[in-house]
């Protein structure tokens, strides 16, 4: 039965009326993104296809990671113009990060760099079982090298291999003479076959996000702990076994393999915008450059960051950017001056920004500028303390659960005379302390969670006309023990297996159906949810069209643990009689994980409806979109 809208209402139903007769107002085209940084080795060991772990011996300490092949064999470190290297006879061991993954058929390009003395076989690559019993792929490095020299070879895993498996790398050289070791890489098959690029699996989850833009690299890992550990971009450039790496402040090494160029190219390979971060002077150590000459250095090293990015051949960086194998400047719009400034207690930020700001936009009037504080609610300085406006203020937030669902009106209300919204970090955490967790706890949000994200993102689909853009944080947690430095991650992975949670489905399914165009919306009668202290609306909505193909997308969220009933008024418009509706459901608690990758994971299911008005029920502890299209 087709209730109209008077008996709906008659009846107590939830009614969502879709206001076609108002405008409504824009969806920013860049509303769903993703950020990025190397935390939760989201890079090392998780997105960056390096399989070798202290790959350069840079670690701490250098042979961290490594281990003698057996008991005969000799290990011996020394440092060579500043450049770490390892002698060897016998062997040497490396087990990747949590295990090299070994698959059948599988092929493997290893990079060295070595020098062994003459008339001796430099070494033996393997791929073999944890303990050495089993061998997969072998294969002997013959060139003679008195002197350094770079060296690479193929590796194929026989394809009898019945299930993937961890493993380790063994390297085997002359026990009587000494082999060294400068640089030792392992890579398997990339995404789009990117030489030095990314785990294809964990690519495939990022690009069906659709996301607009990458905002990189930090977050935390912009800053560094100090100034000498911030993301220096000049030290990422170049030939990547060169690279010195740094320290992450979340705890271990970065190699810098993934650095400036690596993020680039990775933006390109999900169709994506870059939003560059660039240092700004503060770093998380609470120490921060003063404005003016001190800072000069800083804003010069942004200034070619920048043209080392969109710069052309007849740059100075531009050049070098093509000399680095990328001909085509990216198309850069967006740059963010630093991370949380407003941690910085000095106050220094709004003239810090200040400087960065006039320098960017006298070079380049087209870039937008990112603020990191200065918006209404968020951290710090107010924009109006600073001299020259951001284009947008980026605003972070983790929140419980519960809070999280109350920000969906959070931007009904803001000032529309301000800068624009970048909500360049936010997540909901669950119920309590997200920090007070055991470890053994999910490193990935539940369905809770996906429920309360979806329903702020309604709030920001509606007002796109202010927030511009938004970026779920942190996207990465590989799930191994000593894996994690944060409670609640997007995507989890081990070496060999990867998965989205349910917050990962519920950015999906809003980013892969958005309008360019919202559509005015009124909820009544709608259940009331409360947490013994307040209430909020058992239903959460947004409504957005696409001008040109007509499709109406629906979402709909809702937090009761019961069926909701919603009937859908359509005032203005007409809407086709088939719709389709695609749902994540599941109690609050459930989750995925690595061997249950899709427990809560999105189904389809076809409806008739009615062009004015229609019932739709919803499952309990869901979120749904119901696309429709306006005839
Ligand atoms: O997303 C994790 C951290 O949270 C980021 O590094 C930092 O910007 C924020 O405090």
């Amino acid at each position: 039965m087709i209730l109209t809208p008077l008996l709906a209402m008659s009846l107590g139903a939830t009614t969502l009326t879709l206001d076609f007769t108002k405008p409504g107002v824009p969806v920013s085209p860049m509303l769903y993104g993703l950020m990025t940084e190397e935390i939760n080795y989201s890079y090392e060991g998780g997105l960056y296809g390096e399989l070798v772990r202290n790959r350069a011996f840079g670690d701490h300490p250098s042979l961290a990671h490594w281990e003698k092949l057996d008991d005969s064999s000799e290990v011996a470190y020394a440092s060579e113009e500043g450049r770490p290297r390892i002698g060897v006879r016998g062997g040497i061991v490396n087990r990747g990060y949590w295990g090299i993954p070994i698959r059948a058929g599988a092929r493997y390009q290893a990079r060295l760099s070595l020098v062994a003395p003459k008339g001796v076989q430099p070494a033996t690559l393997s791929l073999e079982s944890n303990d050495g019993s089993t061998v997969y792929a072998s294969a002997p490095l013959k060139a003679e090298t008195r002197e350094w020299q770079d060296l690479s070879v193929e590796l194929i895993v026989r394809k009898n291999l019945p299930a993937p498996i961890t493993g380790r790398l063994a390297i085997r050289t002359s026990r009587d003479q000494e082999t060294s070791f400068r640089y030792v890489s392992l890579f398997t098959e990339t995404y789009n076959d990117r030489p030095n690029g990314n785990r294809k699996d964990l690519m495939d989850l990022l690009v069906a996000m659709k996301p607009k833009f990458l905002r990189f690299p930090g977050g935390n890992y912009l800053e560094g702990n100090s100034l000498a550990e911030r993301f220096d971009w000049k030290s990422t450039i170049g030939p990547v076994s060169q690279r010195r790496g740094h320290r992450s402040p979340w705890g271990y090494l970065s190699t810098d393999g993934l650095g400036l160029l690596e993020f680039l190219e990775w933006t390109e390979d999900m169709n994506a915008k870059p939003v560059l971060a660039v240092f700004a002077g503060y770093t998380l150590n609470g120490k921060h450059i003063a404005p003016g000459k001190e800072l000069e250095p800083y804003v010069s090293d942004a200034l070619d960051e920048i043209e080392y990015v969109i710069g052309d051949a007849t740059t100075k960086w531009g050049s070098q950017r093509v000399k680095d194998g990328h001909a085509a400047p990216f198309d850069l719009q967006y740059v963010e001056i630093g991370n949380e400034d407003g941690f910085d207690r000095s106050g220094s930020y709004p003239a810090r920004f200040d400087q960065f700001c006039k320098a960017i936009r006298e070079r380049y009037p087209n870039l937008k500028v990112i603020s990191t504080t200065g918006g209404k609610d968020f951290l710090g300085a107010r924009y109006k303390d600073f001299s020259v406006a951001p284009d947008l203020v980026d605003e972070h937030y983790y929140a419980s659960d519960w809070d999280m669902m109350a920000m969906a009106t959070k931007y009904d209300s803001y000032d529309r005379q301000g800068p624009k919204i970048f909500v360049g970090e936010w997540a909901a955490q669950g119920v309590g302390n997200p920090w007070g967790r055991p470890g053994s706890s999910s490193p990935t949000p539940n369905m809770g969670s996906a429920i309360a994200d979806a329903a702020f993102m309604t709030g920001m689909e509606r007002n796109s006309d202010i927030v511009l853009m938004s970026c779920y944080a942190p996207l990465l947690v590989n799930v191994n023990p000593g894996g994690r430095q944060w409670p609640v991650n997007l995507i989890g992975y081990d070496a060999l297996k990867s998965f989205g949670s349910p917050s990962y489905y519920a950015q999906k399914l809003f980013s892969n159906h958005v309008g360019d165009q919202t559509v005015p919306i009124e909820i009544s009668n709608a259940p009331e949810q409360t947490n013994g202290k307040s209430k909020l609306p058992g239903l959460f909505s947004s409504v957005t069209v696409k001008k040109k193909s007509k499709e109406v997308a629906i979402k709909l969220v809702n937090p009761m643990h019961e069926f909701q009933v919603v009937s859908v008024v359509v005032k203005g418009q007409r809407l086709g009689s088939e719709a389709k509706m695609i749902t994540i459901s599941g109690v609050p608690s459930a989750t995925n994980n690595i061997s249950a990758s899709q427990r809560v994971s999105p189904y389809e299911t076809r409806l008739a409806i009615l062009p004015h008005s229609f019932k739709v029920t919803l499952p309990p502890d869901s979120v749904s979109v119901l696309l429709a299209r306006k005839q």
